[in-house]
């Protein structure tokens, strides 16, 4: 019966669905493209804030540890970007959130910390991400985190906490001071209510961050402990050579883009009938792109999603993280991390 409501509401509102309207009237109730109201703006740190937002019809929940890819207009343009939730996985009240450090210069971090209201739609995706824990959870886990890096693995410590699940982890966390110490209050609440999680914080401005090398020390049992390990490339790095031995126990959430091998040669590109570009051998085509004032699908801007990838119509394009020059026509090409190589075509899809 309601399928047949639903139908004849279509033949009714044709060319427009049911759901267009829905989502002219909420734009939560939207079937067809997935958004959230920020219902609250939590300032954590100076330059961080966490964005409570109620996700629209269609939201699937995530698993501690994911991103969500967000989309938010700044000036007048449709940008894409990538945040982890750092809520529970089964929250009481049925929001998520996300953490955002404002990054100078940054085009969305600013935006998303200092000029995003309560009350604000935002675009989302569904939550992805393999940066997560395993079922059943390890008897014993280690978490390594620096910076905004904290993100992910708080909504871990949440979820835990609320499962009851908090039974031996050990969390080595770095941040440049206290007032910069995002989620301070609330992990050293964390750390007194659960005695199975044991906090080490350091000020790297003043005591210089966890090093890899000190684990023996502050965690002489690591090795036997699933790791997760989230926060600036160098850190990553280093995990990745600590655990060179046993790689299936690391999992690491990187955020900042690889990379780039310079010497490309360039070319001119163009995006669709939208324009036609010259992009030196060092800016990708996302970049590139976007520089033109050509809308363009983006997320993760490290190869990580696949939310920016684009049909390739001619030429090659050029992995900037590897040098490789690649494609056929046809290819689907992830426009963050290739560059121009000689001429090329992409296809655009029109908004
Ligand atoms: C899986 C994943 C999860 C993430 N989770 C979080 C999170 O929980 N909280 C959070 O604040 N951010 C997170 N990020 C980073 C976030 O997606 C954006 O990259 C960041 O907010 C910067 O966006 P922007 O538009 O302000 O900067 P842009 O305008 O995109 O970049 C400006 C310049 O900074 C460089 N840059 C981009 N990102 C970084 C970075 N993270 N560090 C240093 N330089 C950078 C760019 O190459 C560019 O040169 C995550 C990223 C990924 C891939
Ligand atoms: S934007 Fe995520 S792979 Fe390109």
């Amino acid at each position: 019966m309601r399928a047949t409501v639903r139908a004849m509401g279509g033949a009714l509102t044709t060319p427009l669905l049911p759901e267009d309207f829905a989502g002219l009237i909420n734009p939560l109730w939207s079937r067809t493209a997935l958004r959230g109201r920020v219902v609250e703006v939590r300032p954590e740190t100076d330059r961080a804030t966490t964005l409570r937002i109620r996700p629209g019809r269609g939201w699937r929940g995530h698993r501690a540890g994911q991103y969500v890819r967000l989309g938010v207009d700044v000036d007048g343009v449709r940008h894409w970007r990538t945040y982890s939730l750092t809520g529970p996985e089964t929250p009481s009240d049925g929001c998520i959130s996300v953490t955002v450090q404002a990054l100078p210069g940054g085009v969305v971090s600013p935006h998303l910390v200092n000029a995003t209201p309560a009350g604000t739609i935002v675009h989302l995706e569904a939550a992805d991400g393999d940066f997560v824990l395993p079922e059943p959870v390890p008897g014993r886990l280690l978490m390594v985190t620096a910076g905004s890096g904290i993100t992910p693995v708080m909504a871990m410590l949440r979820t835990l906490a609320a499962r009851g699940q908090l039974a031996d982890v050990v969390l080595l966390h770095s941040a440049p001071n206290a007032a910069e110490m995002i989620f301070r209050d609330d992990l050293h609440a964390l750390a007194d209510q659960h005695r199975g999680l044991r906090l080490v914080t350091r000020q790297t401005r003043g005591e210089g961050r966890v090093e890899l090398a000190e684990l023996d020390t502050l965690c002489p049992d690591w090795r036997g402990r699933e790791a997760y390990v989230c926060g600036p490339v160098g850190l990553l790095d280093a995990a990745r050579a600590h655990w060179a031995n046993a790689p299936a126990r690391l999992h690491v959430e990187q955020f900042t883009p690889p990379a780039r091998t310079g010497g490309g040669c360039g070319g001119e590109v163009s995006y669709g009938e939208a324009a036609t570009v010259g992009v030196d051998g060092e800016t990708s085509l996302l970049e590139a792109g976007e520089a033109a004032g050509v809308p363009l699908p983006s997320g993760c801007r490290m190869g990580i999603c696949f939310g920016c990838v684009l049909p390739l119509r001619d030429g090659q394009v050029r992995d900037l993280r590897t040098g490789e020059v690649h494609g056929e026509p046809g290819d689907l090409v992830q426009t963050c991390i290739n560059g121009a190589s000689g001429a090329a075509r992409l296809d655009v899809p029109t908004t």
